[in-house]
C-alpha cells in the first residue's frame, strides 16, 4: 500500500493494509515552558513521519483543531488534573478529523472522527480513543464547539454546578467566548428571567445582547465590575458561571443573593500568573450569604453527552441556539490562534482549520 501525502489517501482497495510508506506530516512542540504570557518562541513547527496504523489503530487527516485555555495550564510543569505538555513533543487536544487509514473494523475509511491528537496534521491513534461523529447533525468542527466538550461545560455547570431555576438572574463572565456564548442561551432555556454576560471591549459586549441573548452586557475593560454589575443586576444575582476569577469572582460574591450558587468552571485571569494569586478579599461574605461555591471539570460529566447531545441538536436544528467561531487557517497557525485567544481576540469557539473535510 502507498500514500498521497498530499491528500493522506492510501492506495489499497479499503486502506486496511499497514505495510507501505511512512506519511509526511507537520506538528507542533512545545520548546521552552513560558514564564506568564506564553510567546511565538515556546512553540516549533516540525515536519515529521507518521507511520502506517496498527492492529486496531486508525489513521486520521486532522481537519480541525480546538484552540482551548487549559492548554496553558499544561505548557507548565507542574501537577495537575492533566499532564503537562513535554518539552520536544507534539501538544495533543482536540481535534476532528477524517479517517483515511483503518486496521479497526470499528472504524471505516471515511468516517469523520473526534479525538485528542490534535496539534498535527495527521494522527495515528487507537480506534477505542476516537468518537465517530455524524456530521449530518451539524458541521465536523461542531463536535470541537458546541456539540463537544465546550457546550457540555456549559450545559452540565448549569444543570448541575450551580443549577438554574426558573426566574434566576445569571451572571456569566468570558461571556463572548465559546463556553460563554452558549452558557448564557443555556440559562435562558434553563427559565432565567434575566441573564448578564461580562466580555472585554465594546464591540464584544455589543455582541452578548445582539448576537447571544443575554440582557445585560458589562465591557470589564471600561471600569470596575462590581459598580457595572450594579447597574446591570441592580436586585442581585442568583448565579455565577465564573469562567475568569479575580474582580469577576468579587463583583459576583457582593451581588449574589443568600443561597446563591456559583458554578467555578474557569479562572482565566490568572493562567500567566508568575506568582499565586490571591483569593478575593470578600470570600467572608459566602458565610453570611450561605453561598454554595462548586468546582467542575467536564471530563467528570461526559456521561452526560447521551443527554445532552440530542438537546442541543434540537436546538441547533429548531435555530434556538446561536455558536460562532473564530478560525484560523493551517497547521502554522495554531500557536498564534493560542495566543490570540488568550488575549481575547476570538468570538466564540477558535478553531484552526487544517484542510477541506466533511462538513
Ligand atoms: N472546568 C472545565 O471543565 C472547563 C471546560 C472548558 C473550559 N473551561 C474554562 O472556561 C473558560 C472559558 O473557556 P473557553 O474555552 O470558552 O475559552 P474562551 O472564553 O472562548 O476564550 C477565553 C476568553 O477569556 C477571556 N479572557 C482572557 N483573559 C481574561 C481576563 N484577564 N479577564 C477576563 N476575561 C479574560 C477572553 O475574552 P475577553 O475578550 O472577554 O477578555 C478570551 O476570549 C476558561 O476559564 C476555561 O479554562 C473549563
Amino acid at each position: 500500500m502507498s500514500i498521497d501525502a498530499s491528500t493522506g489517501q492510501r492506495d489499497g482497495q479499503d486502506g486496511t493494509d499497514s505495510a507501505g510508506p511512512d506519511l509526511s506530516s507537520r506538528e507542533i512542540r512545545l520548546v521552552a515552558r513560558p514564564t506568564g504570557e506564553p510567546g511565538p518562541e515556546n512553540f516549533e513547527l516540525v515536519r515529521t513521519t507518521v507511520p502506517a496504523p496498527g492492529p486496531g489503530q486508525i489513521l486520521v487527516r486532522n481537519t480541525w483543531l480546538s484552540v482551548d485555555p487549559y492548554m496553558r495550564g499544561r505548557m507548565d510543569d507542574r501537577k495537575s488534573y492533566i499532564a503537562p505538555f513535554r518539552i520536544g513533543a507534539a501538544l495533543d487536544g482536540g481535534a476532528v478529523g477524517e479517517v483515511v487509514a483503518s486496521e479497526a473494523e470499528s472504524v471505516p475509511v471515511g468516517a469523520t472522527v473526534s479525538h485528542f491528537l490534535g496539534w498535527r496534521e495527521y494522527a495515528v491513534l487507537d480506534a477505542a480513543a476516537a468518537t465517530v461523529v455524524d456530521t449530518g447533525i451539524a458541521p465536523a468542527e461542531a463536535y470541537l464547539g458546541v456539540l463537544g466538550l465546550t457546550g457540555l461545560t456549559a450545559y452540565v455547570a448549569l444543570t448541575d454546578t450551580a443549577t438554574v431555576r426558573p426566574g434566576d438572574v445569571v451572571f456569566v463572565s468570558a461571556a463572548a467566548g465559546a463556553v460563554g456564548s452558549v452558557a448564557g442561551q443555556f440559562a435562558r432555556k434553563l427559565g432565567a428571567s434575566r441573564v448578564v454576560g461580562s466580555a472585554g471591549g465594546p464591540q464584544k459586549a455589543r455582541r452578548l445582547v445582539a448576537e447571544f441573548g443575554y440582557d445585560a452586557a458589562i465591557d470589564y475593560r471600561a471600569g470596575s465590575v462590581a459598580a457595572q454589575l450594579a447597574t446591570a443586576a441592580p436586585d442581585g444575582i442568583d448565579v455565577y458561571f465564573d469562567n475568569v476569577g479575580g474582580d469577576h469572582l468579587a463583583a459576583a460574591l457582593g451581588a449574589l443573593h443568600v443561597g446563591g450558587r456559583v458554578a467555578l468552571v474557569g479562572a482565566i485571569s490568572g493562567y500567566n500568573a508568575t506568582a499565586p494569586v490571591p483569593g478575593p478579599a470578600n470570600l467572608a461574605l459566602a458565610v453570611s450569604k450561605r453561598l454554595s461555591l462548586r468546582g467542575m471539570l467536564v471530563t467528570d460529566h461526559l456521561d452526560r453527552f447521551a443527554e445532552y447531545l440530542p438537546l442541543a441538536a434540537s436546538w441547533l436544528a429548531d435555530g434556538s441556539l446561536r455558536t460562532v467561531s473564530t478560525v484560523r487557517e493551517g497547521i502554522e497557525a495554531a500557536p498564534g490562534a493560542f495566543l490570540e485567544m488568550l488575549r481575547g481576540g476570538n468570538v466564540g469557539k477558535m478553531l484552526v482549520r487544517l484542510a477541506d473535510g466533511p462538513s
